[in-house]
């Protein structure tokens, strides 16, 4: 088969909007969910989400052309194994993901011209705060984006712990550790491990249900405060998944200096993200750092420039361990 020719790969690109907006309205109307028995028909499945039956058949044929959905016949549809990853009854669900990529995501990625001729974020022009505040005052929202951090981030989980040996490791406190599904995995893989969990208020008191939830309320400490006034003391490993990408350098130095402060000196700082490859290597971390640039206002990293930021905040950097997922665990040691 030939090659694609440029103009047909262009083409695709520049739709690239219309599959995010067409699985956000499947995933936003629960139409996996509605199939997870077996094949429904049209009319039926209209009638269960309240929308109008031609254009929803026009969605799901849309989206059955490109494998989310098929289409059994006589207007009736069922589940693919894409379509499955809009369930939301099934560990690892990207169905918040592809909700919160169609709301907030895909505004602030509509004012990208904005971000790059300012450096500023456009989800702030747009919603008028920053995103953790916006969050922290839409519950909603916030639930969605707990969600949707396991739906773009659990699949790093297993390949980290696969990855890195947390063996002695005694305490480990996951800062901006989210709902805790990440402490749950290791903590559940390495039985004598003791946990802290630290986010902002709100997010720890979902994340003391979940927690509570997997029986490891009494290995894991949940606190709830702010990283840029300090992070807690008492564990001999600080991991950071996706934490230091969402800051500049200056705010992710502060971060970091506030972990240098707490660490015994034969501790180690865990920074789990991905490192951009020099040249034009193809990565997903080199359009994530897009949404950094329109969303949070920080920014993807290479080796040196870790290298930078550790040192600024008084850590070497020992070692850099990749994963099978998208991420490495950059490892630092007090300086
Ligand atoms: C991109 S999410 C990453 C969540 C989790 N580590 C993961 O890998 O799925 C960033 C996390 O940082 C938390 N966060 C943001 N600002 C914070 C602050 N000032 N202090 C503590 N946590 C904060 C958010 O609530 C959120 O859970």
């Amino acid at each position: 088969m030939e090659a694609p020719i440029p103009h047909e790969i262009m083409n695709r690109m520049l739709s690239g909007y219309w599959s995010t907006q067409a699985l956000y309205v499947a995933a936003k109307l629960g139409l996996a969910d509605l199939l997870i028995e077996g094949p429904r028909s049209i009319d039926d499945l209209a009638q269960a989400t309240n929308t109008h039956a031609p254009s929803l058949y026009r969605l799901l044929r849309g989206l059955a052309s490109m494998g989310v959905f098929a289409d059994v016949g006589n207007a009736r549809f069922t589940l693919t194994p894409l379509a499955e990853c809009l369930r939301s009854d099934l560990p690892g669900s990207q169905r918040a993901l592809a909700i919160m990529g169609g709301e907030e995501h895909y505004q602030a990625w509509g004012e990208l011209l904005y971000s790059v001729q300012t450096g500023k974020t456009s989800f702030d022009k747009l919603y008028g705060m920053p995103i953790f505040e916006f969050l922290s005052k839409n519950i909603e929202q916030a639930k969605v984006f707990d969600a949707a951090m396991v739906g773009v981030h659990g699949r790093e989980t297993t390949a980290m712990t696969d990855a890195y040996d947390f063996s002695d490791v005694k305490v480990l406190a996951d800062i901006g550790g989210g709902n805790g599904s990440l402490l749950t995995t290791v903590l559940t893989k390495y039985p004598h491990m003791k946990g802290i969990l630290y986010d902002l208020p709100g997010v720890t008191e979902r994340a003391t249900v979940s927690l509570s939830a997997a029986g490891l309320s009494d290995r894991c400490q949940v606190m709830g405060g702010n990283f840029f006034e300090s992070v807690p003391a008492g564990a001999d490993a600080y991991l950071m998944r996706h934490i230091i990408h969402d800051w500049d350098d200056e705010k992710a130095t502060t971060i970091l200096r506030h972990v240098h402060q707490v660490l015994p000196s034969h501790g180690r700082l865990l920074v789990v993200e991905g490192v951009i490859p020099p040249g034009n290597t193809p990565c997903f971390g080199k359009l994530l750092d897009l949404t950094m640039l329109t969303l949070p206002g920080g920014k993807e990293r290479t080796d040196d420039e870790f290298r930078t930021l550790f040192k600024s905040a008084g850590f070497h950097l020992s070692r850099i361990v990749p994963t099978s997922a998208e991420v490495s665990i950059i490892e630092g040691k007090k300086q």
